[in-house]
């Protein structure tokens, strides 16, 4: 039987009424029509389904919705605000930091935790470590990190 679970979505107060054993992943796309998170590989590997769980960034295909009861999500729908680009979006457009684009919304929700967060030195090596999750086959790397590097300035 589905059961209520209630997020606050970008900003926004949610409830879905879900499988218990409905993924995140899904429940965002196909229930709540936010594809912009995308799905790569479906296990943890590819980082392509990254959101944000109460500002923390996490594979959005390794968790149950109804683990996410009462937590704030945001996904890359979320970042723009009053109709502009989110810092880190704009750096993205200005780095070419991206070819087919499959994992930039994953990249990007990443990047925006990673540069939130007061653990993660600002060295290349760090940047690269803490986006090691991400995967890019394009292999458009070079200037992801350009990017991420520029929006933290
Ligand atoms: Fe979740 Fe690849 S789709 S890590």
């Amino acid at each position: 039987a589905a059961v209520p679970v209630h997020l606050t979505l970008n900003g926004i107060p949610v409830t879905a009424e879900v499988a218990p054993n409905a993924i995140l992943l899904d429940v965002l796309r196909d229930r709540l029509g936010l594809t912009g998170t995308k799905k790569g590989c479906d296990h943890g590997q590819c980082g392509a389904c990254t959101v944000h769980l109460d500002g923390r960034a996490i594979n959005a295909c390794l968790r149950l919705a109804v683990m996410c009861e009462g937590q704030a999500i945001t996904t890359i729908e979320g970042l723009a605000q009053e109709g502009r680009l989110h810092p880190v979006q704009q750096a993205f457009l200005d780095h070419d930091a991206f070819q087919c684009g499959y994992c930039s919304p994953g990249q990007i929700m990443s990047a925006v935790a990673l540069l939130a967060d007061p653990r993660v030195p600002g060295d290349v090596g760090s940047v690269r470590e803490a986006m090691s999750g991400n995967l890019c086959r394009c292999g458009a790397y070079q200037n992801i990190l350009a990017a991420i590097q520029d929006a933290r300035l």
